[in-house]
């Protein structure tokens, strides 16, 4: 089976990998890949956010399945596209990627299909958005309705920064959603669907905070591991129940199917599982320390979802029972504002390093043969170990050897799980 993985970041590198591992998939090709992805397959540096250039590519490439990983060419139609020209593509339509780019429509799917979610309003205008800020009361969420990249958000207790986001977000020309704040660990649960129905992988925790103890801005993530020992035993079942599964029947009835990731951003409250978002694709950098503990061939799986075969092929996903953490490390400036140019070094040294894989996202080839920044999160550095401690301890030791001048990540990924400092309110 040939493949095309399309998109730039940590999450496509880790795809590649799986992909690679499947004995029935002889070929991976990505575009357009990044420096870490061109030193493993071949890669094709087109404008993937062009429907029409993606088209082209697969046209000369001929690929059995074309893997769709970011956002922003699921909205822009790049899996119509492919479809239309007759294509077996993983990802969903831009219509039903509505999941993740309109958080107002994945509210009204999630009522429409009785799905447990905090209380929102939607505010096209000052005077709406302080409205709701009475309704809801501190801490306040205030979200861009639109697609934002994880950084969107904003939740505090400070009524003016809350506004002042609000007024941040009107200027873009998108609509304001504020939310009921929902209090308790957060999980990200990988739904693999085939349009009728969906498998759920393994859950992950994702770091969002910029900083240790979840301080700082929002980002895309700056770390995840997995698994989560200390979530209720039939915790997937739930969501498969209680969410994932009346969403993927909502969305059918509706006549937009949705094949591909449903990934589901969960609160585990004291009133149970609540949804935060859903996201129409992987999660970065979740699926690094996921696929890192994937048993089930990655190629095949995904094939199966685009051929709307899924349950019959792989009524359930497997992992390792090893663990998995994943560090990722940032820019200098990172979120805000990035800054490109540093001298990236050891990363060849910290590969070769025991259960270690290097996956990259904004870096490019470097005239020394190392790497250049050039986005905001670099590396993520993922290990595998025996239980969670040992991974994470490998996991920096990795990170040790890497020097990105001015560069920063997080020093506390899964050292809460380790000390067992995770609790769901009421429990
Ligand atoms: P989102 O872009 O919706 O994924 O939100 C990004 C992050 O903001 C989430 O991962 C949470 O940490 C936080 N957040 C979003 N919505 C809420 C909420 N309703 N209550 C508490 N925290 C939230
Ligand atoms: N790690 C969060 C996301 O991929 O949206």
């Amino acid at each position: 089976m040939k493949t095309l993985v399309l998109g730039p970041g940590g999450r496509e590198h880790a795809i590649v990998q799986a992909l690679r591992a499947d004995p029935v998939v002889s070929e991976v090709r990505c575009a357009p890949g990044n420096a870490g992805i061109a030193k493993e397959v071949p890669v094709y540096p087109i404008d993937v956010s062009s429907p029409q250039l993606v088209v082209e590519l697969c046209q000369e490439l001929q690929p059995d399945l074309v893997v769709v990983g970011p956002e922003a060419l699921l909205a822009a139609g790049v899996t119509n596209a492919l479809q239309a020209a007759g294509f077996a593509v993983f990802g969903p339509t831009h219509q039903a990627a509505k999941l993740e780019s309109s958080k107002a429509f994945a509210k009204e799917v999630m009522h429409a299909a009785g799905v447990p979610t905090g209380d929102a309003k939607t505010a096209v205008n000052l005077e709406q958005l302080e409205a709701a800020l009475d309704e809801f009361d501190a801490p306040y969420v205030v979200k861009d309705d639109g697609l934002a990249a994880g950084k969107g958000v904003i939740v505090t207790s400070d009524r003016d920064a809350a506004i002042a986001h609000g007024r941040d977000i009107f200027s873009g020309g998108d609509p304001v959603l504020v939310e009921e704040f929902l209090e308790g660990p957060e999980v990200s649960v990988f739904v693999i669907a085939d349009g009728a129905d969906g498998v759920a992988m393994t859950p992950a925790q994702d770091f969002k905070r910029v900083f240790n103890d979840d301080e700082g801005a929002n980002t895309g993530g700056m770390g995840a591991y997995t698994p989560l020992e200390w979530l209720p035993e039939n915790f997937t079942d739930d969501v498969m129940e209680q969410v994932a599964r009346p969403v993927l029947k909502e969305m059918a009835d509706r006549g937009t199917p949705f094949t591909g990731v449903l990934y589901c951003g969960l609160t585990v409250t004291n009133k149970g599982i609540q949804v935060i978002e859903f996201n129409a694709r992987f999660g970065d950098p979740e699926t690094q320390p996921v696929l890192a503990r994937l048993k089930t061939p990655l190629g095949q799986l995904l094939k199966a979802a685009a051929d709307g075969k899924l349950r019959a092929t792989f009524p359930t996903i497997t992992f390792h029972d090893h663990s998995a953490v994943g560090v990722v490390m940032a820019a200098e400036g990172y979120p805000e504002a990035p800054q490109a140019g540093a001298q990236i070094t050891g990363v060849a040294e910290a590969a070769k390093l025991e259960g270690v894989s290097i996956l990259h996202a904004g870096t490019t080839a470097g005239s020394s043969g190392e790497f250049t920044a050039s986005g905001g999160r670099l590396l993520t550095v993922v290990a595998t170990g025996d239980d969670l401690a040992t991974a994470r301890d490998s996991a920096y030791a990795a990170v040790e050897h890497i020097s990105v001048p001015n560069g920063h990540y997080r020093t506390d990924i899964a050292a809460k799980a380790i000390s067992g400092d995770i609790t769901i309110p009421g429990a």
